[in-house]
């Protein structure tokens, strides 16, 4: 079997293709047909079809004799433990968790929202509601109250599943006071919350509202599986978009198990019962698709890792994690391996741990850099692969296939669409570019199985966000180009989303945070180049006439007001103040004008901008944060 014979095969019968696929499915009752077009330009796949998830990933394993088979392996450097849970303890442990949210009322179709750290009952809550149909919507740890806040607002919870706390290297992070804090912010109240009590520190329940996670599954009777149709939303995870409201991209159930089942082996080369690890957090898209659900749904074993890169305790605890469980394929972020890079430059520590058993890895989350990628193979000595997705899609659009056939690797390319993407560059004017042309990548409709066919409440803001601009097809907000031999290059976003350490964040979510500052007349943020994190953002602000209070005391208070109301994942640390923002005439800030600036790179005079010397109070006041020649590397 060849890439492109697999490719072509997808060509020439796609419905064909994605039914053979949904064959490793275990259906209540089987799709009649895969593509259910009746109202394009929005596509449904196997939306006749009725299905569970959670039967997917542990009863069907179960009920094959392979109860006994670690699914889940937690080890936290963080805490200072591992712990095994096997198919047949995981099911008796979701099943029960079902069956309390249950008893409370949770039915099918109702949001249950997981605000938890990197523990295993974060994916026995993603499970359990899946089981009975409820939707969830796990929120990152790292984001804060106000954030959660407008999560609530938007997917209505019925219920929310916390954790007290979670730990990150030198200190304990309460999630409950930021729980109570978005609870309070938010006009919607859920009926209940489940607390998971965990040391280091526990935290105050609030009576009528909260329940102990353990007293709560008290003598529960354990639910069955719901079953769902083809159609029906297994989750939804918001995500940035260019405004401050995140954006809730939904995943269909039918199509998700198909297209994950399908990646394990031919994109990832696993089979059942190999060791998976996905280094990523669960509230991201990464964490859903390959910590959770595409290893379970695939019969794996999937490892929980709370830790970071470097200083747990050292750059080489990838390596430790890898020999110990014998890992087989292992995903992270690029930025991590410049971390390690940083830290142990020889490798060292590398050579310290027997890697037999790795077959290779795979990096996406931001653009990977060609000279982090060679020094991650030379290293290693197995395949290290680029593949380029996005929360949308839940999984790769373009990668090389390792379990198909193991390509060469072009440097700075994630290599060429899988099966399902049909992907184009176009030029502004929505033309098809040649070969080697920057331009939008968009993808031509229908895209495949598993992939979000609305965003929640915000039908009309899908249409405008990816399918307007270019009829027929889905804008990916990335721009970049195609070979003369398909390989794609991912150069850059095309709105205003920046890559911080491979966590998606919106600048104009900072900019509103910075708004809210009683001094700020007006501000802009940027993405600028970073060394160890891909990008960071910079912040511009405008004071309001008449403040003459220290600048640098401002610039201080805005730092924080960011980590309060984003959250310390946004990485907001340089700020400056300025008389003016450059703009066109009609008003519209030069974002990515004064981005390019930052990083040293060439631009062009915009033909409509107002006044032209504002660039050069730009480039000065980057300067003095070290950007734009001023000596941070660019
Ligand atoms: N809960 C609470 N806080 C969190 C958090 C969580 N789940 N995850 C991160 N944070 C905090 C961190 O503690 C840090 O806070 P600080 O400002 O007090 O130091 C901040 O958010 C930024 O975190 P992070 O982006 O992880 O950067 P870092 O400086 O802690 O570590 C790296 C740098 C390169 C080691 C780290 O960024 C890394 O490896 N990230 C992994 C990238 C990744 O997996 N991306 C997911 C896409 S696949
Ligand atoms: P997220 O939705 O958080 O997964 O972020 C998706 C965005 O991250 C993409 O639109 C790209 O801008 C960027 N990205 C993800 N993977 C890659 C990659 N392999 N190369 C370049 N950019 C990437």
């Amino acid at each position: 079997m060849t890439y492109q014979s697999v490719y072509e095969g997808w060509q020439q019968d796609p419905e064909g293709f994605w039914m053979q696929a949904a064959r490793a499915i275990d259906w209540v009752q089987p799709p009649t047909k895969a593509l259910f077009a009746e109202n394009a330009p929005l596509y449904e796949w196997f939306a006749d079809a009725q299905v569970n998830t959670c039967h997917n990933a542990v009863d069907r394993h179960v009920a094959a004799g392979h109860g006994g088979r670690v699914a889940i392996i937690h080890d936290s450097p963080l805490t200072g433990t591992r712990s095994y849970i096997t198919y047949q303890q995981l099911l008796d442990r979701v099943a029960r968790l079902a069956g309390a949210l249950r008893a409370k009322g949770v039915a099918k179709g109702d949001r249950v929202i997981i605000y938890m750290p990197m523990t295993p009952e974060a994916l026995e809550a993603m499970l359990a509601c899946a089981r009975i149909g409820a939707i969830h919507s796990v929120v990152f740890g790292g984001f804060a109250a106000h954030e959660l806040a407008v999560r609530i607002d938007d997917a209505h919870p019925r219920a929310i599943i916390a954790a007290s706390a979670g730990v990150e290297p030198g200190r304990v992070v309460p999630y409950k006071p930021l729980l109570d804090k978005a609870i309070d912010l938010a006009e919607h109240k859920p009926d209940f919350c489940v607390i998971l009590q965990r040391q280091p520190q526990t935290a105050p329940l609030t009576p009528g509202r909260d329940v102990d996670w353990h007293d709560f599954q008290t003598g529960a009777d354990p639910a069955e599986c719901v079953p769902v149709a083809g159609n029906h939303p297994v989750y939804i995870l918001y995500t940035s978009g260019t405004t401050g409201r995140p954006k809730g991209v939904v995943r269909p159930t039918a199509g998700h198990l198909v297209a994950l089942n399908w990646t394990m082996k031919n994109i990832y080369d696993v089979e059942p019962g190999d060791v998976f690890w996905a280094a990523s957090d669960v509230g991201w898209v990464v964490g859903h698709s390959y910590i959770c659900y595409a290893p379970l749904i695939h019969g794996n074993t999937t490892i929980m890792f709370e830790g970071k890169p470097v200083g747990t305790p050292d750059a080489g605890a990838f390596w430790r994690v890898i020999a110990e469980h014998k890992v087989r394929s292992f995903f992270t972020a690029p930025t991590a391996f410049r971390a390690v890079r940083r830290a142990d430059p020889t490798g060292a520590l590398i050579a310290q741990y027997d890697l037999s058993s790795l077959r290779a890895v795979f990096l996406a989350g931001e653009r990977a850099d060609p000279d982090t990628i060679r020094w991650a193979g030379e290293q290693l000595g197995v395949p290290v692969i680029d593949h380029w997705w996005q929360t949308e899609t839940g999984y790769a659009i373009a990668a090389n296939p390792l379990g198909i056939e193991e390509l060469p690797v072009r440097a700075g390319s994630p290599s060429v669409p899988m099966p399902g993407w049909d992907v184009r560059i176009l030029d502004d004017a929505g033309r098809p570019a040649p070969a080697g042309k920057l331009g939008a990548i968009a993808v031509r409709l229908p895209l495949p199985p598993g992939t979000l066919p609305t965003l929640w409440n915000a039908g009309e803001r899908f249409r405008t966000a990816y399918l307007d601009r270019f009829p027929g097809y889905y804008e990916t907000g990335d721009s970049g180009m195609i070979d003369g031999d398909g390989y794609l290059y991912i150069m850059a976003r095309t709105d205003d989303v920046i890559n911080v350490a491979g966590h998606r964040l919106s600048t104009g979510a900072i900019e509103e945070a910075l708004a809210g500052h009683p001094d700020v007349a007006e501000c802009a943020v940027i993405g600028v180049a970073d060394p160890l994190k891909g990008q960071v953002p910079l912040g511009f602000l405008c004071l309001n006439s008449g403040v003459e209070r220290d600048r640098d005391a401002i610039v201080g208070e805005c730092v924080g007001l960011v980590r309060e109301r984003i959250g310390p994942v946004a990485a907001f640390r340089l700020a400056c103040v300025v008389e003016r923002l450059p703009k066109t005439r009609s008003g519209k800030i030069l974002r990515a004008t004064m981005a390019k600036i930052a990083d040293g790179e060439a631009f062009r005079m915009p033909a409509t901008i107002d006044d032209p010397a504002i660039l050069d109070e730009i480039r000065e006041a980057l300067q003095t944060l070290g950007y734009a020649g001023g000596g941070r590397p660019g």
